[in-house]
């Protein structure tokens, strides 16, 4: 087939308005917006600023009202605790409506945060869904994060309740929730008005007497009661999402509901090549942008089935793990980061696993999150024998930059590029100065804005930051953070990030939080971490420190001390497994550390002597650290 790819874009660059206002009749609006996109409005302009609807009404109750309430919603999946169950539409909505029911007895309404700290459990869903229904925006918190980041994220959204669980399951731990939000509850300066806690038989948590709510009871309680969806304006916040930024500080990505739902919808179709009553299998966490997208809103935006899985790529039990649950539940599509299938190359390297799951429905493998290596996608591509689509995008985009849509036809795959961008997003290259570059020339990845609809509009409670993030490095695009170029095709090629954000597992961190969490131990003068590369985790964090004059204990010691730091202020998801102590680290004369010339060392690639290096003999130092380690 050939396709559509090149019309469809153009189309939604020539007529902007047009296309979307198209695409979003897709969605059920309380009052159809009348105008596409308004360019006085925020920072760079808004989507559908007329448009009144709800997020929970379309993914449940237009279903179920459609007659289509006896169809699977959900299906959730744990190997690691041994649960399955299938939630259908009326199911779902029920739980979902007599949640929302709940959440209003602790007086949450429109506009008020609720975070939601949770484990890959249905309720985490329902609590999401709970707060769309109201217009209560919903800010999820990843389970791996230490009770220091979660307390930042506190503290920025100042939530009226926090929804959590009493523990997490890990193939080799249990993670007990509770300790860490009552830690991060006594970090923040922000004090919830309740807590209502999902006890898990694997580990049952104490509950604090005023403050915490037992889910189960509450649920029991309010059987038959149910709250009705808020009109909400397309441009309200639905949810925060935190994620790294440059500085400890997460950056609060704010997702407005009309553009978002509109993006959503259409990427179903046209990208995934999904349709209403099919089955879509997203195996990421509903703590990642990924997840809220592709397991949580558009499955069920698109009236498909979604698939919650508790449990990991290898391990529970398996390599073979992903395709036993695609193959049980019939999922047209796989959703995942390239890592995993990393993971499985490496246990499974034949595909052994594979046998006797019957992938006759698969038609497609995605990939996000990191750059997908050539020699990944060539193995599955073998393996399945459906194509391996990878597609980029970030947490502020909400779904693909760049792709290769399916469901408008496939182009010619380019193994290394995520392919060409989707519509609305009008990528290009330019060099420091701001200049467009040749094809083929490397340079900054931009936006020309307005983003489409879908991206955030802005930073929670940080319009400043957002403007200086995103806006003012380029004035008329959006700087993705992202190096690469664009080829004499148009392929997109998305090589590193410009800032030092790192890619760990398909988990977005930032050094320089980690950083922070180094310079707060007593011993440490300085430090720098790069993220060297890593064969399954694409990279891992390194850190080089220097320690204060006089400190008479072993560098060993302190190397250990400072790795439990790490695990403790950022958390076990940062796989922060060493530091190697150096006399002085590499910094230019101006005393900027060169830390792109540490990690080159550190992998072992070409470097050239920065002209700008303050002493030559400190990358020594850094070299004969690293051949210690090794
Ligand atoms: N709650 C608590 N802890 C968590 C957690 C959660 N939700 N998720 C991960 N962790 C912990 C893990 O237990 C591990 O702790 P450990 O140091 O005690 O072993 C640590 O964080 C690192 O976890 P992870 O990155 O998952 O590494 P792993 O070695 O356990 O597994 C992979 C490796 C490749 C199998 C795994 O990273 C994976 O499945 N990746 C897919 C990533 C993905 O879907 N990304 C989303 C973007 S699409
Ligand atoms: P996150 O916000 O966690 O989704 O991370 C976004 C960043 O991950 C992007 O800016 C890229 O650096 C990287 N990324 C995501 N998907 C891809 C991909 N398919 N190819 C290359 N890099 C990717």
């Amino acid at each position: 087939m050939t396709s559509r790819y090149r019309e469809v874009y153009r189309a939604s660059l020539e007529d902007r308005d047009a296309f979307w206002l198209k695409a979003a009749e897709a969605i059920d609006w309380f009052e159809k917006p009348l105008k596409a996109f308004d360019p006085t409005l925020g920072a760079y302009g808004r989507w559908f600023p007329d448009g009144m609807t709800n997020a929970c009404h379309n993914a449940l109750d237009r279903h179920v009202e459609d007659g289509r309430g006896d169809q699977a919603a959900l299906i959730y999946d744990s190997p690691v605790t041994g649960a399955k169950r299938t939630y259908s539409y009326a199911e779902l909505l029920n739980e979902v409506s007599s949640f929302a029911a709940i959440l209003q007895d602790f007086g949450v309404r429109k506009g008020d945060r609720v975070v939601i700290y949770m484990p890959m459990v249905p309720e985490a869903l329902v609590g999401m869904f709970a707060c769309a229904r109201l217009g209560a925006i919903h800010s999820v918190v990843f389970g791996g994060f230490a009770a220091n980041e979660l307390a930042k994220r506190i503290d920025d959204a100042r939530p009226k309740v926090i929804l959590t669980a009493s523990c997490g399951v890990e193939p080799s731990r249990k993670v007990a929730y509770k300790p860490l939000l009552d830690e991060a509850i006594r970090l923040s300066s922000h004090a919830p008005e309740a807590v209502i806690l999902l006890q898990r038989p694997q580990l049952e948590a104490e509950l604090v007497s005023g403050r915490d709510h037992d889910w189960a009871t509450l649920r029991e309680a309010a059987r038959g009661r149910s709250a009705q969806c808020e009109p909400m304006r397309a441009t309200d916040p639905l949810y925060i999402l935190y994620t790294s930024g440059t500085t400890g500080a997460p950056k609060g990505v704010v997702r407005d509901l009309g553009g978002y739902m509109v993006a959503l919808a259409w990427s179903m179709e046209a990208i995934y090549g999904v349709k209403r009553g099919e089955t879509f299998f997203c195996a990421s966490d509903i703590g990642w942008v990924v997840g809220h997208s592709y397991i949580v809103y558009a499955p069920l935006l698109a009236g498909c089935t979604t698939i919650l899985y508790e449990g990991k790529p290898v391990g529970t039990p398996d390599a073979g793990a992903l395709c036993r649950v695609a193959s049980e539940y019939g999922a047209v599509a796989l959703f995942t980061a390239p890592t995993a299938i990393r993971a499985v190359k490496k246990e499974d390297p034949q595909g052994e696993k594979l046998a006797g799951h019957d992938l006759s429905r698969m038609r497609a493998l995605f990939l996000a999150g990191e750059r997908a290596d050539p020699a990944t996608v060539d193995w599955a591509e073998k393996l399945l024998g459906v194509p391996v689509i990878d597609h980029c995008w970030q947490t502020e985009t909400g779904w693909a930059i760049v792709a290769n849509p399916l469901g408008l036809g496939l182009l010619p795959v380019k193994h290394g590029s995520p392919t060409v961008p989707m519509p609305g997003y009008d990528v290009t290259i330019l060099d420091d100065a701001g200049h467009e570059v040749a094809p083929g020339t490397l340079g900054n990845i931009v936006i020309r804005l307005p983003l489409p609809p879908g991206c955030l509009p802005t930073l929670w409670n940080d319009e400043e930051r957002f403007r200086s993030a995103y806006l003012t490095g380029f004035p008329g695009y959006y700087q993705t953070s992202d190096a690469g170029f664009i080829d004499e095709d148009g392929y997109v090629f998305f090589m590193a990030r410009t800032d030092d954000i790192i890619n760990v597992a398909g988990h977005r961190l930032s050094t320089g939080g980690m950083e922070e969490a180094i310079a707060s131990h007593p011993d440490v003068a300085e430090c720098a971490v790069v993220g060297v590369a890593d064969t399954i985790k694409g990279q891992s964090p390194l850190g080089f420190v220097v320690l204060k004059a006089g400190v008479d204990r072993t560098p060993a010691e302190i190397e250990r001390e400072i790795v439990t730091l790490v695990r403790e202020r950022v958390g076990p998801v940062a796989s922060f497994k060493q530091a190697l102590t150096v006399p002085r680290l590499p910094k230019t004369r101006s005393g900027k550390i060169l830390r792109g010339t540490i990690q080159k060392i550190a992998d072992g690639e070409a470097w050239t002597m920065p002209a700008t290096i303050e002493d030559p003999g400190a990358l020594d130092d850094i070299g004969d650290a690293l051949a210690d380690r090794r």
